[in-house]
């Protein structure tokens, strides 16, 4: 009795939220934050969503990826482990689209919707960067079954020493880069190599990655006394190892690389980032599934952890990470149980982990070479073994991390590389007084915009807040502080006429 009533009035919810689902009203905000960011006319995908013009047409097939959970793309298993920046979207998100959808898809009052994200023709970041590296005009030499890897090496030319708080890849040819690994040549001397079509990098000072549909790359600081990232010595190169695919032959590409530095004098804690996970020495049978794993004591050390990368080819099915430590505690890093070439990426956990001393740290895959497997590349299957091209196979698990300090494992990813993206903003913004009890102000240098939102989040990301102003000149906006609100850190984002600026707020009473 009591579950059919329970179930009646979540019929009726329902219903009720189904009538109010407009686009200007609640699904535009859904749309911008969770799919614009591919959907625009610079970005991968093959159509923007970026009004109800591009949006109405599309309605049936937005429907059937958001079903299937094809869209938004994202591999990792947000039951097993939470990260930062994931691309899913909530329960109520989905049901409000859908059922916006299933009721004509309405546009509402088309004056209330709120503005549009503006994405800049060259990546995501609109700020100026200190340093753009481009690598030279390159025409794929893959095969119809070879892929191509070559390696680019670019003289940063900097005369002095820098401290990189994030960086951005933005690839030549939108439609032929695989994927981009970013290393640090402190030598200066690693040769560009384009011969042989093998080469994945340097073996030391990668500090991260491109693919299709990953955002730029913001190491987290707190804008005073936590600032993480990589040095790089004057006279390095940075190295661009690519990844062409198979059917790109004569294809050309001439990716770019923009990097942000901190202030000179702003101390950082150096990161590394490594396959502390690998192993090469595994046999695929041709019609059997495989499992492969491996893994590493990291002996008398302590670590923190940020990030994890798995990474497989064509014929991987699944993939897992975890550490067991000395205590017999679990620490989840990773489970990919539909793993897609097409959508690997460094995961930055929610908050850093803590690896105590003498963790071992698992790593186990498997590989499907049946016929079944729609990805295989050999018709009918053939044993493959470890190597570099997308044909061979390949068991890496990579991760950020750097040694321990107490109190890491309390720092927010999320919430520390919004922020450090705050400073890469074009808008400024001053919010005072900070930290507040009461009210905070939010003022605005520019007098005139057409549309300007204000939205408050806590660390979690869960918006508290959210005001619109029309065609005005208020120069400043004020977020009135809930009396029940719990002291602590929370972020602002402010949308400016598509132009954004994020930043912290404590509320202390
Ligand atoms: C990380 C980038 C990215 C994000 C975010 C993203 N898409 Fe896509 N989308 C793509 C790409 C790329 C394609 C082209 C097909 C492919 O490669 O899978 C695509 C294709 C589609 C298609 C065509 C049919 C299909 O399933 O392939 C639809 C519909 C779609 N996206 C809807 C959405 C919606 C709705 C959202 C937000 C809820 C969204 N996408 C978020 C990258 C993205």
């Amino acid at each position: 009795m009591r579950k059919g009533a329970v179930l009646i009035f979540m019929i009726f919810s329902v219903t009720l939220t189904m009538a109010q689902n407009t686009w200007s009203k609640n699904v535009a905000q859904i749309v911008y934050d969770n799919c614009s960011n591919c959907h625009n006319p610079n970005g991968i995908a093959p159509f923007s969503l970026l009004s109800y013009a591009d949006v109405k047409p599309n309605v049936f097939s937005i429907k059937g990826s958001i079903e299937s959970g094809s869209m938004p793309p994202w591999i990792a298993d947000t039951k097993y482990e939470r990260y930062a920046h994931e691309r899913v979207l909530t329960t109520e998100e989905k049901v409000a689209i859908l059922d916006w959808i299933d009721t004509g898809s309405p546009e509402g009052d088309a004056s209330k919707t709120p503005p549009p994200p503006v994405y800049g023709t060259k990546g995501f970041i609109t700020q100026k960067p200190d340093l753009e590296l481009k690598m030279p005009v390159y025409s794929s030499k893959a095969t119809a079954n070879g892929d191509d890897y070559v390696c680019f090496s670019v003289p940063t030319e900097l005369t002095t020493d820098k401290k990189i708080r994030g960086f951005e890849v933005i690839p030549g040819n939108h439609a032929i880069v695989h994927h981009a690994l970013v290393y640090i040549d402190g030598t200066g001397n690693y040769p560009t190599d384009t011969t042989a079509g093998v080469c994945t990098g340097p073996t030391k000072g990668l500090i991260g990655g491109y693919v299709p549909g990953s955002p730029p790359t913001v190491f987290p600081t707190n804008g005073t006394d936590f600032n993480l990232g990589f040095s790089v010595k004057a006279g390095s190169n940075i190295v661009l190892a690519m990844h062409y695919p198979e059917g790109s032959f004569g294809m050309v590409d001439s990716t770019i690389i923009r990097f942000w530095f901190y202030d000179d004098a702003t101390p950082i804690r150096e990161l590394s980032t490594d396959p502390l996970i690998e192993n090469w020495q595994f046999v695929l049978p041709a019609n059997k599934e495989t499992n492969v794993n491996a893994q590493r004591n990291i002996g008398n050390n302590e670590y923190s952890i940020l990030s994890v990368f798995p990474h497989m080819h064509l014929l991987g099915s699944r993939i897992g990470s975890y550490a067991i430590t000395n205590a017999n505690d679990t620490i989840p890093f990773v489970n990919i149980p539909h793993w897609d070439f097409e959508w690997q990426e460094f995961l930055f956990f929610n908050k850093i982990k803590k690896l105590p001393k003498f963790s071992t740290i698992h790593g186990h895959g498997t590989y499907d070479n049946t016929s079944k497997n729609m990805h295989n590349p050999n018709n009918p299957p053939v044993v493959v073994r470890p190597g570099l091209n997308t044909t061979d196979e390949m068991f890496l698990i990579y991760f950020h991390y750097l040694p321990y300090q107490a109190g890491d494992e309390d720092r927010d990813i999320e919430a520390l590389t919004t922020l450090g993206v705050k400073n890469l903003n074009p808008i400024h913004v001053n919010a005072y007084p900070n930290p507040a009890n009461n009210k905070v102000y939010f003022s605005l240098d520019e007098l005139v915009y057409q549309s300007l939102q204000l939205r408050i989040y806590d660390m979690n990301g869960k918006a508290l807040f959210d005001l619109r102003k029309l065609k005005t000149d208020t120069k400043e906006v004020v977020w009135d502080i809930p009396k029940n609100l719990t002291n602590g850190q929370y972020y602002y984002s402010i949308n400016m006429d598509g132009k954004m600026a994020r930043g912290p707020i404590n509320v202390i009473r």
